[in-house]
């Protein structure tokens, strides 16, 4: 499919297949989330530019290859984007970090945003906004919303799973935003949970049901 990435490592693969099982602790869980954002963000990461920089190894200098450009900003969709973050951040600690609460309405399934904190200079910075699920899109598209208005440019968007109508629906509102996921899975039921999917990321996460 174009414009979706999915990661189909055997390590990807296999703690998804933990983390779907309904016996998995709280605790497995979040350190599973953990543990998989590190693989989805090498993924994502993988044609960063890069630039050169003198070094003194031990026996000699060199051009040492290193990242080009400002610092990327991860865009944690709250609060289940959280659990990306923090993998992400063991990977790349100096990347930025924006926070867009949003909420979605259990009836309507629309969007309601109750926070916002991000960078002031996202126009010039690769922005990667994370959510575990990508179900019916209606977070995600509404959280880049705010982060083009903010100035982002030049944006991905990562997620552990995807629904089909979810990838439809987000590539017609944000075309050209890549996604990179874990999986696509088969659909969305009526209250818009992915189908098999891991249940509701949020609460398993924090283990608030
Ligand atoms: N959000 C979740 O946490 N799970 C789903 O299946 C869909 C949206």
């Amino acid at each position: 499919m174009q414009g979706v990435t999915v990661v189909d490592h055997p390590l990807v693969q296999h703690k998804l297949t933990l983390m779907r099982d309904k016996n998995t602790s709280t605790a497995g869980f979040r350190q599973l989330l953990r543990e998989i954002a590190l693989l989805l963000t090498y993924e994502v990461t993988r044609d960063l530019d890069l630039t050169t920089r003198p070094i003194e190894t031990p026996l000699g200098p060199m051009q040492a290859p290193i990242l080009k450009g400002k610092k990327p900003v991860f865009a944690s969709i709250l609060r289940a984007g959280n659990g990306l973050l923090e993998g992400m951040l063991d990977l790349v600690p100096s990347a930025r970090v924006a926070h867009v609460g949003i909420y979605r309405d259990p009836e309507t399934l629309e969007p309601n945003e109750y926070y916002f904190k991000a960078p002031d200079d996202l126009e010039g910075r690769l922005v990667i906004v994370v959510d575990p699920m990508l179900a019916t899109s209606n977070s995600a598209s509404a959280a880049i919303e705010k982060l083009k208005e903010r100035g982002a440019r030049d944006i991905r968007f990562v997620c552990l799973l995807a629904a089909p109508e979810g990838i439809e629906r987000f590539q017609a509102a944000q075309p050209g935003v890549p996604i990179i996921t874990g999986a696509i899975d088969d659909h969305l039921n009526d209250h818009g949970y992915i189908v098999p999917g891991l249940g509701d990321a949020g609460d398993r996460l924090y283990g608030t049901k």
